[in-house]
């Protein structure tokens, strides 16, 4: 009988993510599922990564390259010796988890969530603590285009064990920026009951009004920020992401760091060094709001128009819509396009019924053509 793999991998499964891509591309579907443009990566970023093969290929320190780090740090305001460079944000969020918290601890945070979070508070023996977000009818008023925080129930779900808190803004999937007094509330609470924070901030540059506080700038002392290269430059599979620690704490994280994987690739590393302040420079963001935002604007007035509730979203690249409950697996079969079904962000039961994320980080092409697919299918199936 051989050796049984250790219980921590059944608290995960393939992604639903990776399942919609696969069968977006088994059946010829538009996929407006898993969050990747696309497009290419802007050239300015691409030709810095060709000039960087060839000349920076070897091991680059754990905390990344001191070029990316120095560059990091100019443009979020924080020293180099705040900045670990990572595998994406992914292996940010996991570094952190080693770092932070483990066997008998909680950590807080907000449904629907993020996917990765949950397993990967699992694994390291963590129990999530899962505080619902308040959907209200689009007519409401609200400023999240429906989604509410509710700072009471957060503040109510904090117990003794909680290490803490994880949040996400702009929020994937929901869309929502929080406003610097819901952000002031919370760090507020965080200091109450002297909790960390994680702050996942990969769509810092994706915003549709006011640009978000980063949280950082309101507790210094607590908050560690995530973010993603991936996501700003439309290079998700390059896997460049990063850790902002409070003063003084980046060595206990690069060092927990350093046994995942070591350095993240080395001309990559220099090659976003090099784009940071190009983009910046260049208005290069701006643009990309602007893009998202046509995008947004095309999914959003197309989905009205079949009549269906769209929750607006403040910063990202998805939007959540309410429409009638149709399996996603039958969406990607007979319509022919791939999106994510709310229930994948939830762990509580049951989900709530008929939430569907779109991503609009696709062609206006792909997403004309989806609007047509998914108009024809409702339309015959009544
Ligand atoms: C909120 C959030 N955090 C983290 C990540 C992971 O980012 P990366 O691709 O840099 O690992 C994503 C990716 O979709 C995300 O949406």
């Amino acid at each position: 009988m051989p050796a049984e793999f250790h219980p921590r991998t059944k608290v995960t499964t393939e992604s639903i993510f990776s399942r919609m891509s696969r069968l977006a591309l088994q059946h010829g579907a538009i996929n407006l599922g898993q969050g990747f443009p696309s497009n290419p990566p802007p050239g300015f970023l691409l030709e810095a990564a060709r000039r960087a093969l060839g000349r920076v290929d070897q091991y680059t320190p754990p905390p990344g390259l001191p070029a990316l780090r120095e560059a990091l740090a100019e443009d979020l305001g924080v020293t180099p010796e705040q900045v670990i460079v990572t595998a994406g944000a992914t292996e940010a969020l996991s570094s952190l988890a080693d770092s932070l918290y483990g066997e008998g601890d909680e950590v807080v945070m907000l449904e629907p969530y993020f996917d990765a979070y949950l397993p990967q508070t699992l694994m390291v023996g963590a129990k999530p603590v899962l505080v619902p977000m308040r959907l209200q009818p689009t007519d409401s008023g609200s400023p999240g285009g429906g989604w509410e925080l509710d700072l009471e129930a957060l503040e109510a779900a904090i117990t003794p064990r909680s290490k803490v808190l994880l949040l996400n803004s702009p929020y994937n999937p929901t869309g929502s920026v929080f406003s610097r007094e819901e952000l002031e509330a919370i760090v507020a609470l965080a200091r109450r009951h002297d909790l960390w924070v994680i702050s996942d901030e990969v769509y810092d540059e994706l915003y549709f009004g006011a640009p978000p506080t980063p949280l950082r700038t309101l507790a210094p002392e607590r908050v560690f920020t995530v973010g993603s290269a991936g996501k700003r430059l439309e290079a998700t599979g390059w896997r460049i992401g990063w850790i902002v620690t409070p003063p003084g704490l980046a060595p206990e994280v690069a060092g927990m760091r350093q046994w995942s994987s070591f350095c993240s690739a080395a001309p990559l590393q220099a090659a976003v060094a090099e784009a940071l302040p190009l983009a910046r420079a260049e208005g290069f963001y701006a643009e990309l709001r602007e893009s998202y935002g046509r995008r947004k604007d095309l999914l959003a007035q197309g989905l009205r128009g079949m009549g269906l509730e769209v929750f607006e979203p403040q910063g990202t690249y998805f939007l959540t819509v309410r429409m009638p409950e149709i399996g996603a697996e039958v969406l990607v079969q007979e319509a022919r396009v791939a999106i994510i079904p709310g229930s994948a962000f939830y762990a509580s039961s049951p989900p709530p019924q008929g939430l569907y994320r779109f991503a609009f980080c696709k062609t206006a092409d792909d997403i004309e053509q989806a609007l047509e697919r998914l108009e024809r299918f409702l339309r015959v199936r009544g």
